[in-house]
């Protein structure tokens, strides 16, 4: 069969394969080819055991794969075949030189552009999908120009936007789609080549165009924005620990407010995940280049209040345990950065493990996907932690449960059953407050929610 357009995409990772894996449910018409530089991984995309966990996405594959989405290692190949390629390659944020610490590590971004260079054969649409610092664009149109070939680039920004554990969702029905170019003849031409890749399953009036640096920055500014979100609720639910006041109540009086608006409004331990934190620290990195000094420290502080946020949850743990955790056995519950994804990446668990750990407590981790993630996270880690899938054989023989991610499974538990098989007195420290907390005090715990009056026997 001859494909109507044939696609690439260079990094199989949590945006990369989910994004093609639809793509090429809602485009049968298209070849969409997916290559990685990690062997593993595209074997495992190849498997029966995808290298992602997210819901949906393993019945897609199943339909699609070997049909007309394919999995490979074969970069070059991959790079003179296609006509779009789209890269989702990494850009974690720099750990050396200038910029340490907040700018993003352009490496594997620049490594990429090379290689399209190197092997191209014929005019290619390359798509920005990673999230990039605004003028990315421009690095990469310099390094695809630089040896005069002939070859025509275009480069595209076309921002991802779908959260982990809703992917599928994201992708299926977004609340738009951003396509950024360059206002040129080509450019445009580029620009349509995308929009009707989209077209095929997404109502025109989301489909977005803008100028190219339009769209590099707009996913920072997305991210930021939610961020900023969940600091504001955070830092009030310090707040609200002072006073009485309960966040739950407060967030559903100020969502409700239409101007507001009532997502991304839940207490938490903090953020975690591969974007904000690192988006953030990329504007502030930007804001500080173009000397907007003051525009740094503004949005700096969201990622400072995720700091403190889960320090404070540490503080509140020791304190109220007597103000020593030296030999306690503490279970964790849940290690995934938000539920529903096995993904740890900046995740409040890691954090919390460490900071635990140093004041020698032992450890009990549960998680009913992330174990793997979370032991390569606490390698290096010194101390005592124990891993199982199990959440009652967690819990048994702990002085308390601290709640980090928001699994539902964790809403259902038989916790008279955990009672009975924990130290007393027992604390439960509701990181993400899904619990229902005067129930578990009648029973006899301990409970410290975030944002919320605490309920205790002593
Ligand atoms: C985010 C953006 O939502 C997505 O559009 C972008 O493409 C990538 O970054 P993601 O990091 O996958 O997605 O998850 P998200 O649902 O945004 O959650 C991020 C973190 O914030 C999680 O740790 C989550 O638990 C936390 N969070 C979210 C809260 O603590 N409270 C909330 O109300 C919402
Ligand atoms: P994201 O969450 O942005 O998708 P991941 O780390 O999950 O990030 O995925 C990025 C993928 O890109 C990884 O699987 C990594 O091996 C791959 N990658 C990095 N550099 C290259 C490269 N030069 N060529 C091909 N794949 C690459």
């Amino acid at each position: 069969m001859e494909f109507e357009k044939k696609i690439l995409c260079i990094g199989a990772g949590y945006v990369g394969g989910p994004t093609m894996a639809v793509i090429a449910l809602m485009c049968p018409q298209y070849k969409v080819t997916v290559v990685d530089i990690n062997p593993t991984r595209i074997a495992e995309w190849n498997s029966d055991h995808l290298p992602i966990f997210e819901p949906g996405l393993d019945e897609i594959v199943k339909k699609t794969r070997d049909r007309n989405l394919f999995f490979s290692t074969d970069i070059a190949k991959g790079i003179r075949e296609n006509d779009i390629i789209f890269v989702s390659v990494n850009t974690p944020t720099k750990e050396f030189g200038i910029g340490a610490g907040q700018a993003a590590d352009l490496q594997y971004w620049e490594k990429t552009a090379r290689q399209i260079l190197e092997f191209s054969e014929s005019a290619k649409i390359v798509v920005e999908k990673s999230t990039l610092p605004v003028k990315t664009a421009e690095a990469m149109e310099r390094i695809l120009s630089s040896t005069n070939n002939g070859i025509k680039f275009d480069v595209v920004s076309n921002p991802e936007f779908l959260a982990e554990g809703t992917a599928i969702a994201d992708l299926v029905d977004p609340d738009r789609v951003l396509i950024g170019s360059r206002e040129t003849a080509n450019g445009l031409q580029a620009r349509d080549e995308l929009v009707e890749i989209y077209a095929n399953w997404v109502p025109g009036e989301r489909i977005i165009t803008t100028n190219v640096w339009s769209g590099e920055l707009s996913k920072l500014v997305a991210n930021a924005f939610l961020a900023q979100r969940v600091s504001s609720i955070n830092a009030i639910s310090a707040l609200c620990e002072k006073t009485d006041a309960d966040i739950s109540e407060v967030a559903m009086a100020v969502g409700m407010d239409s101007r507001i608006g009532d997502k991304f409004l839940n207490a938490s331990v903090g953020f975690g995940g591969s974007c904000f934190k690192k988006d953030i620290l990329n504007l502030v990195y930007l804001c500080q280049h173009y000397g907007l000094h003051e525009v740094a420290d503004y949005w700096e502080s969201v990622v400072k209040i995720n700091e403190y946020q889960q320090e404070r949850f540490i503080l509140n743990m020791l304190g109220t345990m007597f103000n020593t955790l030296s030999g306690k056995r503490i279970a964790l519950f849940g290690f995934a950065f938000k539920a529903n994804t096995g993904d740890t990446r900046e995740s409040p668990a890691i954090f919390i493990a460490k900071r635990l750990l140093e004041e020698k407590a032992e450890l009990v981790i549960t998680d009913p996907k992330a174990l793997k993630n979370a032991m390569s996270d606490l390698q290096d880690a010194r101390g005592n932690v124990n891993y199982t899938a199990d959440p009652y054989e967690a819990a048994a023989g702990c002085h308390a449960i601290a709640i980090v991610t928001e699994w539902d499974l964790y809403r259902n538990l038989d916790f008279e059953k955990i009672y009975r098989a924990m130290a007393k007195p027992a604390f439960i420290f509701d990181g993400r407050n899904i619990l229902e907390h005067k129930r578990l005090f009648e029973m006899g715990f301990n409970v410290f929610p975030v944002g919320k009056p605490s309920l205790k026997h002593f």
